[in-house]
């Protein structure tokens, strides 16, 4: 089991729930807080911590400015270490924000429904994953509803997802004849109960090879265990800790959240695998890499909220911290030398916030502002760090922006870029004609656009369908752009740094350009520097 010894980042662990939405994300969630205690306890949590946070000065920030901040982060303790749970939009408000929250988590859990594997949404965020590498365990859930075979399931995420899958469990039935899983390194047998009232009770857990398994498996089902367990032990890899750390293998475990099974499994191995805070990669400071050990304080703003009161422009910048041990009142500056003290950060609780009197690597805090700070942003205490963070995605959606008062074009570029730069949406720049297309991954932040476009900038603009689907940076060498520049003219587009973008009508169009020109390259991201 882990241990509490040793600095406060190393018991940090800060992770993602990933799911296509229904497949119980939510239910998950609750639950996981609820196993862990964080729930109910959120009031001792609270005692405990007067002297270090002071929980009605958030409060009353709130308040008097009117700043939402819904539960993005959900912190809790388990097995003497400290989990950051960073809460990844989905459903209507699946944006680019969920995409960006995956940078900040340091491993994942992927939740698919058992009787539908791997959806789309699924692979997708998977994919966000991989461009760091996180770790991710998966969790298969509503095992009380019928099931696909595990087998099947299996298959699926090795082919879907090009994961290395580990059994770490086995199940016995689904649906009316689930019984329960098996622990496939213990060899003991952890049974289902359908629970009868809101009691977190721990598991009763019996030894496969001892006399009392026979109350709870008959012989058919031990016979199919047997099997399922031989399957696992001999034909599938074994778990292998640096496969999983490097992202390159799944450890599968099996529960229903709804019925509260196999949560408290899932948060052991959590404590037992999650990796902590690692080193990160920075493309500007005085040294190659920023440890989590590291003295200095430094991280980087993975999202931002907006203020939804439009009386006030404060934001919340959520950061998360790479290294150093943070105090409140600390000055911290950004890479390009803006100043600013951090006298009323927020910690987030299951279901509370609280003003931080300090944190460490690993932690998330939020950092009331008025609009300094922006998406990708490194904050350092000597402002000479920049870390290789948010990247852009490729748009999923890109919508015409078009004013109704032509004459106001001056205010409509600066409003679109400045909310363009603060991360609200992605913007483009047709190269012919000069037209703005604006994109995003979720209709969300097209919503949140229009909303703030007209709140703060007084501006009546239409976000109209455009003929794009998506965009793809280009790379490549400078003739063979320029060649192809010039066969798609109408197509070519500056992001808002610049760079070049292909503005593809469909996703085949974007497969068939990069068969036609194989030495250019058409990049669904594109690191920030
Ligand atoms: P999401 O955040 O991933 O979108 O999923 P969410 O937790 O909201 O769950 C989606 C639906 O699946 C909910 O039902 C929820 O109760 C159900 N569910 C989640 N986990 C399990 C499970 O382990 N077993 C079973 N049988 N169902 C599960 P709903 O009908 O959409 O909502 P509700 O009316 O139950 O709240």
């Amino acid at each position: 089991m882990s241990q509490a010894n040793g600095a406060e980042w190393a018991r940090r662990r800060t992770y993602a729930i990933i799911s296509h939405p229904d497949a119980g994300k939510t239910t998950l969630t609750e639950n996981i807080l609820h196993t862990a205690g964080a729930i109910r306890q959120a009031g001792a949590v609270r005692a405990r911590g007067e002297n270090r946070r002071t929980r009605s000065d958030w409060m009353k920030i709130e308040r008097e400015r009117g700043i939402s901040v819904s539960a993005s982060v959900m912190t809790y303790e388990h097995d003497g270490l400290t989990f950051n749970l960073l809460d990844t939009p989905g459903h209507e408000d699946f944006s680019e924000d969920t995409y960006r929250t995956l940078t900040a988590a340091d491993s994942a859990i992927m939740v698919l429904d058992a009787a539908k594997g791997v959806e789309p949404r699924t692979l997708k965020l998977v994919e966000v994953c991989r461009l760091r590498d996180i770790p991710i365990l998966t969790f298969i859930n509503k095992m009380d509803r019928e099931a696909l075979d595990p087998s099947e399931l299996f298959d699926d995420i090795q082919d879907k997802l090009a994961l290395d899958v580990t059994p770490m469990q086995w199940p016995v039935g689904s649906g009316n004849r689930f019984k329960g899983v098996a622990d496939i390194a213990s060899d003991e047998f952890i049974a289902y109960r359908r629970p009868v009232d809101d009691e977190y009770r721990p598991s009763e857990r019996f030894k496969l090879d001892g006399n009392s398994i026979a109350g709870e498996l008959d012989a058919a089902e031990l016979e199919e265990l047997s099997e399922g367990m031989e399957m696992a032990r001999e034909l599938m890899p074994e778990f292998n800790e640096q496969s999983y750390r490097e992202g390159h293998l799944t450890p599968v475990y099996f529960g229903s959240a709804l019925r509260r099974f196999g949560v408290r499994e899932l948060l052991d191995a959590l404590a037992e695998i999650a990796p902590g805070p690692g080193p990160k990669v920075a493309v500007k400071g005085p040294r190659e890499t920023l440890e989590p050990g590291d003295k200095e304080v430094a991280g980087f703003v993975f999202k931002i909220q907006a203020n939804m009161d439009p009386n006030h422009r404060d934001r919340v910048a959520f950061l998360r911290l790479s290294s150093g041990e943070f105090k409140r009142g600390m000055k911290l500056k950004t890479d390009a030398g803006k100043a600013l003290t951090v006298s009323a950060p927020v910690m987030f609780f299951a279901d509370d916030r609280e003003v931080a009197d300090e944190a460490y690597a690993g932690d998330v805090i939020g950092v009331p502002n008025h609009g300094v700070l922006r998406v990708g942003d490194t904050l350092s205490e000597s402002g000479k760090w920049k870390v290789a963070g948010i990247p852009n995605f490729a748009p999923e959606m890109l919508r015409r922006a078009r004013l109704k008062d032509p004459l106001k074009a001056k205010h409509l570029k600066k409003a679109l870029e400045s909310l363009a730069e603060e991360g609200v949406t992605q913007l483009f720049r047709l190269q012919v004609g000069g037209e703005y297309i604006i994109g995003a991954v979720g209709a969300l932040q097209i919503d949140v656009m229009a909303q703030r476009v007209a709140d703060e900038y007084d501006l009546e603009v239409v976000f109209e369908a455009s003929p794009y689907d998506t965009a793809r940076w280009i790379s490549g060498p400078e003739a063979k752009i320029e060649e192809f520049i010039a066969r798609h003219k109408s197509a070519i587009a500056e992001d808002i740094d610049g760079a070049l973008v292909f503005m593809a009508k469909s996703a085949w169009e974007v497969n068939y350009s990069q068969e036609k020109w194989p030495d250019l390259e058409f990049s669904r991201t594109k690191e920030r520097e």
